[in-house]
């Protein structure tokens, strides 16, 4: 079965073709970065315009591309959810208005299901159960999971995701958003050891997480540094912050620390989610799994237990219309299909999904 995926959930438009027989046929993504980057985040109005402008002819590129056309297509996944509601209900019209008009079934995919499952469109991808870590820029989670649907949350972030946390701390050392590779490249100047930075939550027993008290403290550690004289603003908040910042090697080092303290804490609680249920198999999806930091971190402390991890190539790490297709896919094989309606929900519990009676490969 040939099925087309539609990503539209935030600021990637991103469209594949995913056969169940032969695998990923292609995919093109086209990313709003630069529309939003002037703003420091996303604005919700220009991401949905913007995903009506080029939606259709990365279409017609990627169909001219592969040598096919509309009829060839069998099945249409759309993002139903979580995000922004204006963007997903251009996926969501688009995709249906398709469907309709050719004849075929559509389905509204979850968004985080599909990074869930973006690691098996990979060759060495993993059998069920395992436990999946999710780290995006809304979501940080840590799931069992035991079949496609089959999702036991186990803990998650109290209040900032990892990527937000990894925006604003960005923004705190003037880099662009999205902030998460930004820090990364700026980290690898930094020296080790020179801050340390608190881990947070990994004292107390659970598998949820906090970041905001980290973000705190890295904007107390780049005002403490601040080479223009200057007060910390009355509130924490990020736009309120507009100060001086440290010279270039002190950035570099608080970056360094920030990073080494995310990426710890998430870790330590990859290992103690995979102890708890006693598996030995973690997936890392969502825009902070493309971390290279992360990757290597988890490699090696999985290595010591007996574990292992796996993940996703870079681009289907971040939003992309891959692994949406290839999560509608499962859904349309195991016979379920959406009515004519346009439904999107900007907020879903993963585990409201259905479940699939036999876990797909
Ligand atoms: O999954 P995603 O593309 O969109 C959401 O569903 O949110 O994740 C975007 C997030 C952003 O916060 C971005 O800063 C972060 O993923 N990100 C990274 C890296 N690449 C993207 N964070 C850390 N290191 C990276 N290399
Ligand atoms: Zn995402």
């Amino acid at each position: 079965m040939i099925v087309l995926g539609i990503e539209t959930s935030c600021d990637e438009t991103g469209i594949a073709l995913y056969d169940s027989d032969r695998g990923l046929l292609g995919h093109e993504l086209y990313s709003q970065i630069k529309v939003h980057s002037e703003y420091g985040g996303v604005v919700p109005e220009l991401a949905s315009r913007d995903h009506v402008r080029k939606l259709l002819p990365l279409l017609d590129n990627l169909l001219k591309r592969l040598g096919l056309s509309k009829t060839d297509i069998e099945g249409i996944a759309y993002t139903q959810g979580p995000g922004l509601v204006g963007a997903l209900m251009v996926g969501a019209c688009t995709g249906q208005a398709l469907a309709f008009s050719l004849g075929i079934p559509a389905i509204g995919v979850h968004h985080m299901e599909g990074h869930l499952l973006a690691p098996m469109l990979e060759d060495s991808s993993p059998e069920f159960p395992f436990i999946a870590l999710l780290v995006s820029g809304g979501h940080t989670q840590l799931v069992r999971v035991d079949g496609i649907g089959h999702y036991k949350l186990l803990g998650e972030s109290l209040d900032d995701a990892a990527g937000e946390a990894f925006d604003k701390a960005a923004k705190m050392l003037d880099l662009d958003y999205p902030g998460g590779p930004n820090i990364a490249r700026y980290a690898l100047k930094g020296t080790p050891g020179r801050f340390k930075f608190p881990r947070p939550m990994v004292d107390r027993p659970g598998l949820d997480f906090s970041f905001s008290g980290l973000k705190t403290y890295t904007l107390n550690t780049v005002t403490e540094h601040a080479q223009v004289a200057s007060s910390k603003p009355e509130n924490d908040s990020i736009d309120a912050f507009n100060i001086g910042l440290p010279d270039e090697q002190t950035c570099a080092d608080i970056a360094y620390a920030f990073q080494d303290a995310v990426v710890d804490t998430l870790v330590i609680k990859c290992r103690r989610a995979l102890e708890q249920e006693g598996l030995s198999r973690l997936i890392i999806a969502g825009g902070v799994s493309a971390n290279e930091c992360l990757r290597e971190r988890l490699e090696q402390a999985l290595e010591k237990v007996g574990s292992s991890v796996f993940y996703a190539r870079h681009e289907f790490c971040t939003d992309n219309g891959a692994m949406i297709a290839y999560a509608g896919c499962q859904r349309l094989l195991a016979q379920q299909v959406d009515g004519l309606g346009v439904k999107v929900k900007a907020r879903w519990p993963l585990d409201e999904l259905d479940a699939l009676e036999v876990p797909c490969g």
